[in-house]
């Protein structure tokens, strides 16, 4: 079993899509172990990214992400750090496979609906970053 971290954007929770999103994950046999609609602080968003702090667009993806609340999640399933990604699709929505959620639901890059980690380091730190272990299910 695998845990990784999730969230819906602020542009995905100003539309309402939690629950488009969330049927999605729960029907493919994710457990939804952490749940909470939170505003992200600009020092966290900044820790969330640092990866990118050099990108050019680095202030751009702060000031969105902590334009509103987003939708954090904690999954619980087989592959599931992989199988998110491959939910929803290519950071750009129009490289996005067709039925994965940025194309579906997504037309930009910079507000592409949901966040998935990359992989199981990015899984574990995300996950402590935006979790701590006593709102997390048992497994
Ligand atoms: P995320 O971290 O948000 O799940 O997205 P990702 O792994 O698919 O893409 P990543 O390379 O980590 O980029 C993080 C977010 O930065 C924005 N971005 N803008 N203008 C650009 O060229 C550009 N490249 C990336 C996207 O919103 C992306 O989700
Ligand atoms: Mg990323």
């Amino acid at each position: 079993m695998e845990r990784t971290f999730a969230m819906i954007k602020p542009d995905g929770v100003r539309r309402t899509l939690h629950a488009e999103i969330l049927g999605r994950l729960i029907r493919k046999g994710y457990r939804i172990v952490g749940l909470k609609q939170m505003v992200i602080s600009k020092e966290l968003a900044q820790n969330h990214y640092a990866e990118h702090q050099e990108r050019p667009f680095f202030g751009e993806l702060v000031s969105f992400i902590t334009s509103g609340p987003v939708l954090a999640m904690a999954l619980e399933g087989e592959g599931a750090i992989a199988g998110l990604r491959q939910m929803m699709g290519a950071t750009n929505p129009k490289d996005a496979a067709p039925g994965s959620i940025r194309a579906d639901f997504a037309t930009s890059i910079g507000e592409n609906v949901m966040h998935g980690s990359a992989n199981a380091d990015d899984a574990a730190r995300e996950l402590g970053l935006f979790f701590s272990s006593a709102e997390l299910l048992d497994e």
